[in-house]
């Protein structure tokens, strides 16, 4: 058996496009004209899209909270921390709605498609959300690590 360390950027890499694949399969799925698909099989390609993505997002999330990056952050810019933990708590409450809308979606009546519109405007809003999360991280980093100290001419 061999014990070789994991490439945590490459897995964080893989993972990230992942999600990102996710995202765009669930975006089209939710904007596909009603009409051209076939109600219930449409229901079941989302609902197992979005049980991927709710796993993705688990693992995505995983790394961040249990890598090593973000106790560097903290070390590196401890005044940051408040900022962390808000964006911990947003992976809970992210996590509670999609298992909302996956919940939705199963009990969305599959002969009268009640409640479609509904579920694909949650689910549309939660990208949004997950987006927006993405990007405070983003600036979050760019704010610790990539300061402009004004190097002069
Ligand atoms: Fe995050």
């Amino acid at each position: 058996m061999t014990n070789s360390p994991i490439n945590l950027s490459d897995l964080i890499g893989r993972v990230n496009d992942s999600l990102c694949r996710s995202i765009a399969s669930l975006s089209d799925l939710i904007t596909r004209d009603a009409e051209a698909r076939a109600y219930i099989n449409w229901k079941l390609e989302l609902l197992w899209e979005l049980r991927d993505f709710q796993t993705l997002l688990l693992k995505h999330f995983d790394l961040e909270e249990e890598g090593p990056y973000n106790a560097a952050l903290i070390r590196e810019a401890p005044h940051c921390a408040p900022r962390l933990d808000e964006l911990e708590d947003q992976h809970h409450n992210l996590l509670t709605a999609l298992s909302r809308i996956i919940a939705d979606l199963k009990q969305a009546d599959t002969i009268r498609k009640a409640g479609e519109a509904q579920v694909c405007s949650h689910i549309k809003e939660l990208l949004g959300r997950v987006q927006r999360h993405e990007a405070a991280e983003r600036d979050l980093l760019q704010d610790v690590y990539f300061q402009d100290y004004g190097t002069g001419d």
